[in-house]
């Protein structure tokens, strides 16, 4: 007998789903929920007497036994989620913004039903990424993750690279072609990634990860000037999702562009692309990569969690141990302001003497020392530009170095301020 499943939404990822588990000799999709029954769907001889407009026919329905949400975003997803659990039945979603915010109630609500949420395909779409860390890595004391966690910021950013056109005139032909979402903030502002990095470290560090204090900064502000100053002095700009558990076991979590030498893995990974580079004892560092969306990858995810269930439906008592949520502890959340990083800093200046002589007196006077700078010719206004990459600085005395800059007379203003990889 087929293992019964219930599908709530049939967007993109969920009817890469559909197609994939379609004639599968295991499991059975025996009900679809969506928005509207009367929409076209891309699936071949599709058998429409299966939808319903009602997604609780689905969560109460006694013979499903997984159920799938593809819907995203907290509500309704978390009610019927829990539904779902409380009736006895096990889920599989792919709703990074569900679990990072409320991963302890649902998780909490599992558990006390004996039965278990699998989510892969929230995180980095195709990427096989929360079993290998809660599984074949499960031995490893992970203390660094740095990451490529979204494929919208980074198409924009490999466009801007590539073609040196400016942010907003690439989003909005990424808009046109479908690889942004018609409001993109979610994607540009760093929200998606910190979903997605808050869940990586909550079970890489197995502590729970205040999704409030995931520092986050966007791609908004990126110019085409600082990409290209980036390449000559020897680096990409990404949007990285980074996570770092420090010796006093704080947790430092946050997603903001950064400069990362060209020779590095995540300086590779262009367009939609994502990576993940874990680094952990015993297993040294290791690097994940491939489509991080899109129909097909994320079915992957999906699919596979759906199986793995599956094939444990009837064979015991407590399935997939080590896919559940095994810790409590809530993470001591590293402040950004306290982290130590090097910076890169855009400076529009008056042309004027003893300007770089400024420029040292300020960097001496607040501990910071650089080690890269390049002015660029003086423009016809009169003014020039200088390019610095300091060395390790403290970020409180970065910031208290960036306000003595704004406020200096021969700096007009501050035109760029990205933190570059070690
Ligand atoms: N919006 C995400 C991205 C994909 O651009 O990578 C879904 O998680």
């Amino acid at each position: 007998m087929k293992i019964k499943i219930g599908l709530i939404g049939l967007g993109t990822v969920g009817t890469g789903v559909y197609k994939t588990l379609f004639n599968s000799p295991e499991v059975e999709i025996v009900k679809v929920a969506v928005k509207n029954k009367n929409k076209q769907r891309n699936i071949e001889n599709f058998d429409e007497s299966i939808l319903t407009d009602n997604p609780y026919d689905i969560v109460n329905d006694e013979n499903i036994e997984i159920v799938v949400e593809l819907i995203g975003g907290v509500e309704p997803a978390k009610d019927l989620i829990l539904t779902a659990l409380n009736n006895g039945k096990h889920v599989v979603t792919a709703n990074k913004e569900l679990i990072a915010k409320n991963g302890e109630e649902i998780f909490d609500c599992a558990q006390k039903n004996n039965r278990v949420v699998l989510y892969e395909g929230a995180v980095a779409g195709g990427i096989p990424v929360i079993m290998p860390i809660k599984t074949i890595l499960s031995a490893n004391a992970i203390t660094k993750i740095m990451a490529i966690l979204n494929g919208t910021t980074n198409y924009i950013l490999t466009k801007m690279d590539v073609e040196g056109a400016p942010y907003e005139e690439v989003l909005s032909e990424a808009q046109k072609l479908g690889y942004a979402e018609a409001d993109p903030t979610s994607d540009v502002e760093g929200f998606d990634s910190a979903y997605k990095i808050a869940i990586l470290s909550a079970i890489s560090f197995k502590k729970r990860i205040d999704i409030n204090k995931v520092y986050k900064e966007g791609i908004s502000k990126i110019r085409p000037q600082d990409i290209k100053e980036a390449n000559e002095l020897g680096y990409k700009i990404k949007l990285v999702a980074q996570a770092q558990l420090n010796n006093d076991g704080s947790a430092d979590v946050r997603v903001h562009p950064m400069l990362i030498k060209k020779d590095s893995i995540l300086a590779h990974i262009n367009y939609v692309k994502n990576a993940i580079i874990i680094e952990g004892h015993p297993v040294g560092s290791i690097a994940l990569s491939g489509a991080g969306a899109g129909e097909f990858p994320t079915a992957s995810s999906v699919t596979g969690d759906i199986l793995a269930i599956a094939n444990e439906i009837g064979k015991t008592d407590y399935p997939l141990p080590m896919m559940r949520c095994t810790h409590s502890e809530n993470a001591v959340m590293y402040d950004i302001n306290d982290t130590v990083n090097k910076y890169y800093i855009a400076l529009s200046v008056k042309n004027k003497k003893g300007v770089i002589g400024r420029l040292g007196a300020i960097c001496a006077e607040n501990d910071i020392s650089l080690s890269n700078i390049v002015q660029k010719g003086v423009e016809e206004d009169n003014t020039a530009d200088i390019y610095v990459i300091t060395e390790q600085a403290k970020e409180r005395d970065i910031q208290r170095m960036a306000e003595a800059l704004s406020n200096d007379e021969t700096v007009n203003a501050i035109t760029g301020f990205i933190r570059v990889a070690d």
